[in-house]
């Protein structure tokens, strides 16, 4: 008999013929995210579950699956598991490392020039017929990203691409990380600065590359913002809740900023009566940075070939828990 598994999202043919082949599927088809209760339900008899970000994978989730072998999840961010809970009860859990990094920083890098030159404000202007003279002087004029010093706050996989590309813009490229780089500093000619306060007062822009822990939630707060130029922008594309979006708001209609773009917010989707949705400089997407064709297929596979690997006794290709596999090696 063929394992179960519970997918909480359609994902792509490819990855879903994959899981096919060695186990029986049951699939979330609801438009909206699977609620809770529903997940409670769903997985009492299965050995492996597919998840996304969205989806809170915790104690109550593990207790009502008993036969749960393997929690893969589909992003590279974990932060919706409980991974302590998972280890304890021997269930592998999964992630997908590398095949986003380069599309997450093209992003970060269109989010950045997005806001520095106020395209998306532009492409409003527009729309609405305000385009009346057409060369204008001082129209929607904007900042310089070129030759400017980029802070990058978290120069892992993803944080390494943005300077990389930010090296093609002749920028300067601060960053602060829990460890030194200094592969990174020889490569890419980025400099370290050993404190957050001291990136944010040295930098034009900064982008956020840490993944959400205890220590980094709220991490961007009133006095970092206070620490920020005024003509300063922040991206972020990590999680939404790594900055405290009270005191973002605080500081862009303050002008203690000069413009935020964000793919991530607190609570996801954001509601429409966030008061962020009143300020006209900052840009908001949902949570998309990743989203190419290309590679959110590699994601699915990657998240495939985890779900498969843990079904069959093996060590997940990537691993967020390895000592599970190891304790049971013995
Ligand atoms: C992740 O993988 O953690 C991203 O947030 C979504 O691609």
């Amino acid at each position: 008999m063929k394992p179960k598994v519970y997918l909480t999202r359609k994902i792509t043919p490819e990855a879903l013929d994959m899981i096919s082949e060695v186990a029986e599927i049951k699939l979330w088809t609801g438009e909206l995210a699977i609620p809770c209760e529903t997940l409670l339900e769903q997985v009492k008899d299965i050995d492996g579950l597919l998840c996304l970000l969205n989806d809170k994978v915790d104690a109550p989730i593990m207790d009502a699956a008993p036969r749960l072998k393997v929690i893969s999840n589909c992003a590279v961010g974990y932060d919706n598991i409980d991974i302590a809970e998972a280890t304890k009860r021997g269930i592998l859990v999964g992630n997908t490392p590398g095949v986003l990094s380069e599309t997450t920083a093209d992003f970060a890098f269109a989010l950045l020039m997005a806001a520095a030159r106020r395209v998306a404000e532009a492409d409003k202007y527009t729309r609405r017929g305000l385009w009346q003279v057409a060369w204008e002087p001082m129209l929607l004029l904007g900042q310089d990203i070129h030759h400017s010093t980029l802070g990058i706050v978290g120069l892992g996989r993803i944080g390494i691409e943005v300077a990389r590309r930010a090296k093609g813009f002749q920028m300067h490229v601060l960053y602060h990380n829990r460890t030194r780089r200094e592969d990174a500093e020889r490569e890419l000619g980025v400099e370290y600065v050993a404190t957050l306060l001291e990136l944010l007062s040295r930098s034009d822009s900064v982008s956020l590359h840490v993944p959400l822990t205890e220590d980094t939630k709220g991490m961007i707060g009133p006095i970092e913002f206070s620490m920020m130029k005024p003509t300063s922008i922040l991206v972020n594309t990590s999680r939404g809740q790594v900055v405290d979006q009270k005191a973002l708001y605080k500081a862009l209609k303050s002008g203690q900023i000069a413009a935020a773009a964000i793919d991530v917010t607190e609570v996801e989707p954001i509601p429409m009566d966030d008061p962020l949705f009143t300020l006209e400089n900052i840009i908001i997407t949902p949570h998309m940075a990743s989203a190419s064709t290309a590679t959110r297929t590699k994601i699915a596979i990657m998240a495939a070939a985890n779900l498969i690997a843990g079904l069959q006794g093996k060590m997940l290709p990537n691993c967020v828990n390895p000592e599970v596999f190891n304790r049971a090696l013995g």
